[in-house]
């Protein structure tokens, strides 16, 4: 992989869209390679298909394994069709979710096992993971609450409907996932102001980026 793999990670209400809304420009001024921001579910128009069969409110039927096999395929698809040619191309790839969301939302958050659904995603990836992965951490009922103070009503899709102990068990694992790879996930307390976690993102990005990173 000639490019830098970069995900951000957090619980719903975290403000992950916010903050790389605020830092793609800067990023992209600071960086000698191109920059390709996309997201998951997502990111590829297979995936973003998957992504709507996920998150459709209507889909109230739809099992917690077929759930976490939809989010495995949509990666799949995404990986090989958007983020290694990118990679390959040396460009710096930021990925807002990746493998620690389903390990948090479908293993922890919905309770069928973080180690299975590791596994089950390391044959998706094929083992790629992110050089770095930044976390955004908020307690789960502050992000609810932003949530519940940005959204209409309508806009909630099947995951926000979840309960307050379903996002609790998803933070936890979130926690979990940093304190056993500190190397690869950077937390960053994101009851912050937006600039502050900005700020802390960028100075996690300059570092990845070393030389790549002009001033
Ligand atoms: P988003 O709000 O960041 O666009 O993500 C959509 C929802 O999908 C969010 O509630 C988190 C959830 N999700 C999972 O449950 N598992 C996954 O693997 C991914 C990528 C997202």
């Amino acid at each position: 992989m000639a490019g830098k793999f970069i995900s951000f990670e957090g619980p719903d209400g975290a403000g992950k869209t916010s903050v790389l809304q605020a830092l793609l420009p800067q990023l992209q001024q600071h960086s000698q390679a191109d920059v390709v921001l996309t997201r998951e579910p997502g990111g590829a128009r297979i995936s973003e298909k998957i992504r709507d069969l996920i998150l459709d409110p209507q889909n109230t039927e739809m099992d917690a394994r077929t759930e976490a096999l939809l989010y495995a395929a949509s990666r799949r698809q995404h990986l090989v069709e958007k983020i290694l040619p990118a990679l390959a191309k040396g460009a710096v790839v930021v990925c807002d979710r990746f493998v620690d969301s389903s390990v948090a939302y479908q293993g922890a958050g919905r309770q069928i096992g973080e180690a299975d659904v590791l596994a089950m995603n390391q044959f998706a990836t094929a083992g790629v993971e992110p050089a770095v992965t930044v976390y955004l951490d908020v307690p789960a009922a502050v992000g609810l609450a932003r949530i519940q103070a940005h959204r209409q009503a309508t806009q909630y899709d099947r995951l926000d409907r979840e309960q307050l102990d379903f996002h609790e068990r998803v933070r936890a694992a979130y926690l979990r996932l940093a304190q056993a790879a500190p190397q690869r996930i950077i937390t960053i307390d994101a009851t912050q102001s937006l600039a502050q976690v900005v700020t802390e993102c960028l100075t996690v990005l300059q570092k990845t980026l070393g030389p790549d990173w002009r001033d």
